[in-house]
């Protein structure tokens, strides 16, 4: 609880101001959640499943390599675990799936060739990554793991909301 409320016990409360409090706590940590995606099959929430199951195999690997804890027999797991996820979420991206609470932009329709470009650069770098890892080589690795990292971003960069 913020001190600005602390110190005002007697500031009387109008039902807009509670209302507006109360919505403000209820959609606070709720995210997209707010949204359902109610469509047959549920393509926007599938895929942004798929996703998160992408940054929870990525973000592991990023930790080991910030916090200097590389560790090549984890890491080769790990990087497999990501590769397993990679091919996820693009079968949901079918025609007229573009509606709330989707957060990709209209480009990945109006411009198929270049978010097909985007994925295949994504897919080329999870192999590469692996490779390296596999070799070992955490200069390599590291070095494939940025590569990766671009990839998330460019593609995010034209193709997703911030
Ligand atoms: C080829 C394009 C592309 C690539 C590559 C890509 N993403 Fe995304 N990502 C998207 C799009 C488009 C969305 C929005 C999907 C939607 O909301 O409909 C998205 C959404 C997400 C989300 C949000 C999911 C949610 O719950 O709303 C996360 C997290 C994410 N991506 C992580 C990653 C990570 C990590 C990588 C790389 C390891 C990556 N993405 C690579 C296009 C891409």
């Amino acid at each position: 609880m913020p001190q600005f409320f602390k110190f005002r016990p007697f500031l009387p409360l109008t039902a807009g101001t509670a209302t507006a409090v109360l919505a403000a706590t209820l959609f606070a940590g709720c995210g997209e959640t707010a949204v359902e995606d109610t469509r047959p099959g549920q393509p926007v929430k599938h895929r942004q499943a798929a996703f998160k199951e992408i940054v929870k195999a990525f973000e592991p690997m990023g930790v080991q390599l910030r916090k200097n804890r590389y560790d090549a027999d984890q890491f080769i797991p790990m990087a497999e675990a990501l590769a397993a996820r990679r091919d996820g979420p693009w079968p949901h991206f079918g025609p007229d799936t573009h509606y709330p609470p989707s957060k990709a932009t209209a480009e990945v329709w109006k411009q198929p060739e270049q978010f097909e470009k985007a994925r295949q650069d994504f897919i080329a770098a999870t192999d590469a990554l692996l490779a390296a890892t596999r070799n070992k080589d955490k200069a390599q690795v590291e070095a494939a793991y940025e590569t990766l990292h671009e990839t998330c971003k460019s593609c995010h960069k034209q193709f997703k909301e911030r």
